[in-house]
């Protein structure tokens, strides 16, 4: 096998949310190795400017590039939204994957009625990233998007299922609600984590998770482009590199990557 395919997939995301995507690629491609970095440090990302995101993001990138990946996963939405663009630059020919595009593609393949609701963080939204990638394919669906700043901090305290975020989670989804979406994409890292809670406030509306998506999409793209890795049923190996262990990081970290957080390193960047 050619030594490229040994090589792991490069994860990042602004902080501890991607490990959201890390997981759904440990179960959809158990043979892979991966090589994560979240920006511990500067998180959260979802409130700050493009030009930020944009400088922080190409740090991420070389260190990854440093580290031999032979693809990325932009596992971060925001990042997606504002510095995709920068991110294919960096990386060339390398074949590069995004919660944006994936959960953009399943949302119109799952719509019945063309009514698509986005949930997100502010800079996602107004971004306009993912009413683009839908419109791209097809211009007559209509996108109704929602900045759910408050869903952020209520994960990461470990309220999923806490009166205080259905209350939350009634107020935001009021308005995609009245626009009657059959279809609800969950543009934000933390958001899978609240899927049994929006399942209920929004019964009847179909949830697109885009770490699923992400991972079916990797998947794809590592067969079409010969990049698998086949290790023969050797233990896949799995790097987690953080700007930052902040108080609690273990434990918030491994209820997102449903499992222990083990090889777990501090770099700083820039
Ligand atoms: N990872 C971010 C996202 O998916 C959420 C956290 C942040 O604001 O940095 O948009």
């Amino acid at each position: 096998m050619n030594t490229i395919n040994r090589r792991p997939i490069g994860v990042f995301d602004s902080g501890v949310g991607g490990l959201t995507v890390v997981r759904a690629l440990m179960e959809r491609l158990p043979m892979e190795n991966i090589v994560y970095f979240g920006d511990t440090a500067r998180v959260p990302y979802g409130v700050k400017s493009r030009a930020t995101i944009e400088t922080f993001t190409a740090q991420i990138v070389d260190f990854l590039l440093q580290n031999e990946v032979k693809a990325l996963v932009i596992a971060c939405n925001t990042i997606a939204a504002v510095a995709g663009q920068r991110v294919r630059q960096m990386a060339g020919n390398m074949p590069v994957l995004d919660v944006i595009t994936a959960g953009a593609e399943t949302a119109l393949a799952v719509t019945k009625t063309n009514r698509i609701g986005v949930i997100a963080t502010n800079t996602t939204v107004n971004s306009n990233a993912y009413a683009r990638a839908i419109h791209s394919h097809n211009p007559q669906t209509r996108v109704q998007s929602q900045a759910c700043p408050l869903f952020v901090p209520l994960v990461e305290e470990g309220w999923l299922d806490h009166e205080v975020t259905r209350l939350t989670a009634r107020e935001y989804l009021k308005p995609l609600l009245a626009e009657d979406i059959d279809t609800l994409v969950l543009g934000c890292t933390h958001y899978p984590l609240l899927k049994p809670l929006l399942r209920e406030e929004a019964p009847g509306v179909t949830l697109v998770d885009s770490a699923l998506t992400s991972a079916e999409a990797t998947a794809q793209a590592l067969a079409q482009n010969g990049l698998l890795h086949d290790n023969g049923g050797m233990q896949a190996d799995y790097r987690f590199y953080v700007s930052d262990i902040p108080l609690r990081f273990q434990t918030i970290g491994e209820r997102f990557l449903g499992r222990s957080l083990e090889q777990l390193e501090m770099v700083s960047l820039g």
